[in-house]
This record gives C-alpha cells, structure tokens and sequence, in this order.
C-alpha cells in the first residue's frame, strides 16, 4: 500500500553533518574551513551524498563552538567570508546538492549586541528581548539549573539583583520568544537566509523556546537544591503554536527542508512535530541515543543492552509510518561514536560497523551521517581531563568528581560520553595530523588515524567507506529506491535474540535486512527468504531455499 503522506523533494535524500572545525582546515591555523569544505565536495558526491548539514559557522566568541551566535548574518572569520560562503552555495548547487545551516533561536551569545544594549538599559527595548527577572530572597528568581550544570540564572552584568535566564551556559542567554519584536528579527534573519540559496535549517535546542514567564521552582533533582531546566519544558504547552508561526512565517514559502533537535516531546505530539502539517519536515530520532541516559550525570549513564535497542528502534519506526519520516543518526557531535556505544565489544571493528551501517541506513527515514561515520573513526581517548575542550564535559568531569569518584574514573567516564568523541579532527591520511591541517589542531587528533582514513579506504575495496558507497547505491538503485524511500517498516524475527531484522514493503514488494549482533551464527528459517537474491552483505552468503545461516556480525540485505 502507497503511504497517504504527500511525497516530498526531500524524503529519498542522504544527508551528511559536517562539524566545520573538524573537517578540513586550509589555512594552517588548525582549524577547518569554508574551502575545505569546497575541497571535499566531490569526496561527499562521490560518498551519495545530498544534503550537507553545517554546524554553526556564524560570527560567534565560541564559548560553545559557535551555538552562542554574535551576529546572525556574518561567517566567523575563522571559517572565512561570506563570499567563500556563496561559493560553497554556488559549488554545492553545481553538484546538486543541498545546504543546510544550523539555526540557533533559542538563544545568543552574550556578546550579541542585543544582549550588550540589554545589559547597558534593562528597561530599554532590549530589555525584553531577553527574561529579565529580579532575584528572590537574595538569590536567584527560580531554582532552574542549565544543562551545563549550575543556575540557569546570571545577575545581568553591572546590575545589582537582576537576573537572565540561560538554558545551556551562561553565555548564552535565552531570547525571549513572547517578544514579538524578537520573533520578527528572528524571521527576518531566517528569511535572508533562505534568500540566498540555502535549502533549510537543523533547528537547535528548539523545544526549549517555551518557557513557563513565572519561572517557578520544581522540586529538586541535584543536591545542592536546583531542578534541571527540563522540569519547566515538559511542564508547559503552546510551543506548537511558536513553532507553526515561525514556519509559515518562514520555511513555508521555500519549500526548505527542516530537521529539528526535538527533546522531551510528547509522544502523543509525534504528528504536530513531523507530520504533513508539521511543524518541522522531520526531526532527529534520538531515542537510541537516550538509552544510555542514567538518572543524571553521566557517571550514571549505562551500557545498552541489545533487546533494548532494537526493541527501541522497532518501535519508533512503527510510530511514525503512516505520520511523517524521523531522522536516523548514529551519532553527531553531541554524542559518542555510534561504533563505540551501540555495537557490542567484540564487534568493534570493521565488519560489525558495515553491519551497523547497513541496520541503520535502511530504516525509513532520513539518514544523517556525521562526518568520520563512513570511515569508522572511533571514540578518542584522552590522557588528561585538559586535552578536553567541550564546556560540557568539563561539566561532567566535575560531577562525576563531586559524586565521589576518582580523577582517573572520572576521566574514564568523559572518555566513553564526552561530546569532544565525535569532534576531533576528521582523518583523511595517514600524513602529519590526519591531513586535516598542516598547523596545529585545535582538539587532538585521535591517534588510530594510522590504520583509520579515507585515503586507505578509497583505496581499499572491502573497506567501511567503500561499503557505504555501496549502501547509498542500492538505497538510490532504481529498483529499490521506492521501497527503500518510502515502503513500511516491519520487524522480523524478534524471537532471535540476538538477530535484529526487518523488511521493507511497498506495493507488494519488499528488501530484507538482517544483522547478526550476537558471537554465535545464527540461522533463520523461513518461507519469506525463498528466491530471493543478495542485494548486499558483509560476508560471502550463500542463500539455500528457505534458510539462511548469519555469522557473528553479519549483515545481509536480500530482495
Ligand atoms: C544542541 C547542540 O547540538 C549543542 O552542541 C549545543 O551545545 C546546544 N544545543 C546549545 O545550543
Ligand atoms: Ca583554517
């Protein structure tokens, strides 16, 4: 049966995260850039590539790389000019491909000139483009605590008991979205945007735009009396109505393309966000990444236990067929490596990540790679808590201390979830630093880039990126683009423990997809596997009638 959802320019496509300064630095100074971005375009087509998400590359003091904006309508000059901007536009466009720019409204730097005004005049215009708010029993309005750790409240600088509220660090204060002068701004910004070519946003941090003005206090959740900033997000409603403006006002009339970073939605609310009338075209489908979570720092993250993770995948893509299409990732530069966190120890090396790509590309859905994905770079480990650069793993580190763990431990811990795994520089070469700069980088190098680059790769037949090429293919091939696009998502097989399988179906047709998570073949019997053909696999498959037998970390997909 054809799916009721209206098709969409954007629902067949592949799209790739780039982390500007990690990708490719061209100057020397250690730190990627616009034209090496340029210069790894045809690296990117090459790969299936089509739509390029670029992490922010706005005018920024970099407190948290670039999501605490200084001025929405300049490139920081680290990654180069607005004119090496439009040549990436005008290079991209000549390949068709896409260009996404990461849209961060939630908040702004406090180096924004909105912020200074605020700051110089609180009872000026600008006052109100922030939450102001007088402090309480001589501390703070509300006991809020940011998710970087501490209160989400700084005294306004030069004020005596004035208060803004920050989300995330406290250079980053939140703009106040029931300010319609600010929302006007923000559509403004957007539009000129998408004037100049590009085809739509990642949306940041999104759902934290509405807030409850009052700014109660919740019971708290942490010893020293706050209560995380998300008690107030999943205590309040209207964000939809924010988000359905800020759409018709802008995304709407250019047809763009919008993926939003969707935390604590309501489930119930799965339509609203990403349906036809929805109020983005997709969103990030994080609920393999939350498994991990503990009930606080990440001291009490855990391990994932496969039944968990494919009974999570299996739900959310049963959720959301028949409602719109969720975007798949594996990591991104919030995040571990996916290698390092979903595929068990034993199959973390090249065979068990072609099985992971393969499970995860063929799911409906968008599929995000992140930049080093397609060549399996790993977590990175550090020696010391100061070759760290991310805000919030220094956070972390010194939770972790706090709650009575041992410098090396909590050393340990940062290695396994710091968001700085998924940012040191991409690996291309085996030459000095990766070939990712002929300076010094500005975050380590992971050292396994001897055995672990695109040049080896390219070079290699059987290699990781050689088999995502090979992916990509068969999920554009004109035989199997339809169902692979568009067909439902049916799970297979659950009562193989460790076997996660599904097939994809669309007008009677279907692609089977099985990969074996286990240390043990596994052997599957069933009438569905008879006269079929291998579309691709890991390993040497030979298909007898009705059954197949997997090996530990194979992937087999059969039409
Ligand atoms: C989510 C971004 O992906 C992350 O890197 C950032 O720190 C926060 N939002 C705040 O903008
Ligand atoms: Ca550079």
């Amino acid at each position: 049966m054809h799916s009721p959802i209206p098709r969409k320019w954007w629902h067949d496509k592949i799209a790739y995260q780039i982390y500007p300064k990690s990708f490719l630095d061209t100057n020397g100074d250690g730190i990627g850039d616009l034209q090496g971005i340029i210069r790894k375009l045809d690296y990117l087509k090459d790969l299936g590539i089509d739509i390029l998400w670029i992490c922010p590359i706005y005018r920024s003091p970099f407190v948290d790389q670039g999501y605490d904006i200084s001025d929405y309508y300049d490139i920081d000059p680290t990654f180069g000019t607005m004119e090496e901007f439009d040549l990436l536009l005008a290079e991209a466009k000549k390949r068709d491909m896409y260009i996404l720019m990461d849209l961060v409204i939630n908040h702004c730097s406090d180096r924004h000139p909105w912020f200074q005004k605020a700051a110089a005049d609180p009872e000026g215009e600008y006052g109100n483009y922030f939450y102001f708010r007088r402090g309480k029993n001589g501390g703070p309005p509300s006991n809020a605590r940011s998710y970087f750790g501490g209160s989400a409240w700084e005294k306004v600088p030069g004020q005596e008991d004035l208060y803004y509220f920050h989300a995330y660090a406290k250079a980053q204060p939140d703009l106040n979205w029931e300010n319609p002068k600010v929302l006007q701004e923000l559509y403004t910004m957007v539009n000129w945007w998408l004037e100049k070519g590009l085809a739509g946003f990642r949306i940041d941090a999104i759902i934290n735009i509405q807030k409850d003005t009052a700014f109660p206090d919740y019971p708290a959740d942490a010893p020293d009396g706050t209560a995380s900033v998300v008690k107030m997000i999943e205590s309040v409603d209207g964000v939809g109505q924010k988000l359905q403006q800020l759409k018709k006002h802008t995304f709407d009339k250019y047809d763009a393309f919008t993926v939003g970073e969707v935390f604590n939605m309501r489930q119930e609310e799965l339509a609203e966000f990403v349906g036809p009338e929805g109020h983005f075209s997709t969103i990030f489908d994080f609920s393999p990444n939350c498994l991990s979570d503990g009930p606080g720092g990440w001291y009490r993250n855990r391990e994932i236990p496969f039944s968990e993770l494919r009974s999570t995948i299996f739900r959310t893509q049963q959720e959301c067929q028949g409602i719109g299409f969720l975007a798949n990732i594996l990591e991104n530069h919030d995040e571990p490596r996916g290698n390092s966190r979903y595929l068990p120890p034993y199959a973390r090396n090249e065979m068990g990540m072609k099985m992971l790509a393969t499970v995860n590309l063929l799911l409906r859905g968008i599929p995000f790679l992140f930049q080093g994905q397609e060549i399996g770079m790993t977590n990175c480990p550090m020696e010391s808590v100061e070759e760290y650069d991310d805000i919030n793993t220094k956070a972390e580190y010194a939770l972790a201390l706090e709650a009575g763990y041992s410098r090396q431990e909590a050393l340990e811990i940062c290695c396994r979830f710091s968001r700085d795994n998924g940012r040191t520089p991409m690996q291309w070469d085996d030459s000095d630093n990766a070939g990712f700069t002929a300076g010094t980088p500005w975050l380590k190098v992971n050292p396994n880039f001897l055995q672990i680059n695109a040049k080896e790769q390219q070079q290699r037949d059987d290699s990781l990126l050689q088999y995502y090429k090979k992916l990509i293919r068969l999920r554009k091939s004109p035989e199997f683009r339809e169902i692979l696009a568009w067909g439902n998502f049916e799970p297979l097989w659950e009562d193989k423990d460790m076997l996660l399988a599904y097939r994809r179906v669309l007008d009677g047709r279907d692609v089977l997809v099985m990969a074996n998570f286990g240390r043990e073949a596994v052997t599957v019997r069933d009438s569905l596997l008879e006269n079929r053909r291998v579309l691709l696999s890991n390993e040497e498959t030979v298909l007898h009638g009705s059954c197949v037998t997997l090996a530990p970390s194979q992937a087999l997909v059969v039409g």
